[in-house]
């Protein structure tokens, strides 16, 4: 069967969950998840236990993703109630900030406008700032970071509403980014009955007109991030379903699979998974990564092999076209079709302090 060689992907929304969340994922099995699915970049996101809110903490992170990662880290920091006048000074070392103004797993959000003002006026327009704003709330984000002249990316955008709001300010001309995860270019609300807690994520699940709103304004979407959220069986199983699904080794097989049926190019998908994101955050260059890929032959994804520690995925039964033969980084195989190769400390640590 032919393959096809594509670049390293880079995911700009993981969910590592290092420190504190080791039962659901660590930097070892995530970015082993990360290369199995063709990513040799993530983006790791503050809501980490405890959260990655201060220059200490990030540094602390950066430390385990040294020792730990085997695809390339960079580490986000999270703006909080108590750290719109200091985090700003953390800048050069964290690869972007996150706000949560909308409430999801874990207790970081800015909840009020006055405080969102001065995160986004204190960070320095030189690296980006990422929002989860979902619905009414996206219009007053774009409207902050449109008067204190900073760019803005907007993490998962899930609902018509959500990206026509992105196109109509791009449109107006104003420096706004955006990622699409594949779970919500996938599944919609309908899918909720048969995966139950397994379908639980912020934001939710939405409509198939929300669904095919994404697919007809994809020349708008600048990235395909997974925002892999792992939690382990038995917590999606409780009383307390906490939001979130996996998602580093189902993308290029998700994807591909679009690619096969004719809804996207090779060349678009390309732009979604590694230049776009890497102009966007602006990462060095992986030079010789790369990722062998087979697209036509259909098999059914499954929860068996995964490498990810929660060991399950919202995709399993799905049918697709499309898999990840091998990926190289930096000339070296680190995943080849069946093994993960690299070992824990091999990856790279952006912008950490040397
Ligand atoms: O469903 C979600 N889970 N959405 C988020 O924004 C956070 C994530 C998590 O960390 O579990
Ligand atoms: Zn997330």
């Amino acid at each position: 069967m032919p393959t096809l060689t594509i670049p390293g992907l880079i995911d700009v929304h993981v969910h590592l969950r290092q420190p504190g969340g080791e039962h659901k994922e660590d930097y070892a099995s995530g970015t082993a998840a990360a290369l199995a699915g063709g990513v040799t970049c993530v983006l790791d996101m503050p809501n980490t236990t405890p959260p990655t809110t201060t220059a200490e903490r990030l540094e602390a992170k950066q430390g385990l993703a040294r020792t730990n990662a085997r695809c390339d880290v960079g580490v986000f920091v999270g703006a909080s109630i108590d750290n719109a006048d200091e985090i700003a000074a953390a800048a050069p070392h964290a690869c972007a900030l996150k706000i949560y103004v909308n409430s999801t797993f874990g207790p970081l959000r800015v909840d009020n406008w006055e405080l969102l003002d001065r995160h986004v006026a204190n960070w320095p327009a030189t690296k980006m700032i990422v929002a989860h704003a979902e619905g009414d709330v996206l219009d007053r984000v774009l409207e902050i970071a449109q008067r204190h002249a900073k760019p803005i990316h907007i993490a998962h955008v899930a609902t018509r509403q959500e990206i026509e709001m992105i196109v109509a300010a791009k449109e107006r001309g104003q420096r706004v980014t955006c990622e699409v995860t594949p779970h919500h270019l996938v599944l919609t609300r309908d899918d909720l009955p048969r995966l139950g807690p397994f379908g639980d994520v912020r934001p939710r699940l939405a409509g198939p007109d929300d669904r095919a709103a994404l697919w007809q304004h994809l020349d708008y979407v600048d990235c395909i991030a997974t925002d892999h959220a792992p939690h382990s069986i038995d917590e999606k199983h409780s009383d307390n379903v906490p939001p979130g699904l996996p998602g580093l080794e189902t993308t290029l097989p998700l994807m591909l699979t679009a690619v096969d049926e004719g809804r996207l190019t090779l060349e678009r998908l390309i732009a979604l998974t590694r230049t776009n994101p890497e102009r966007i955050f602006n990462l060095p260059p992986q030079p010789d990564t790369t990722v062998e890929v087979e697209i036509g032959p259909r098999y059914r994804l499954s929860n068996h092999g995964l490498q990810t520690k929660c060991g399950w995925t919202p995709f399993a039964e799905l049918e697709v076209a499309g898999r990840v033969v091998k990926t190289v980084l930096r000339g070296r195989t680190v995943f080849d079709g069946e093994r993960v190769l690299a070992e824990p400390g091999s990856g790279r640590v952006l912008f950490a302090a040397e």
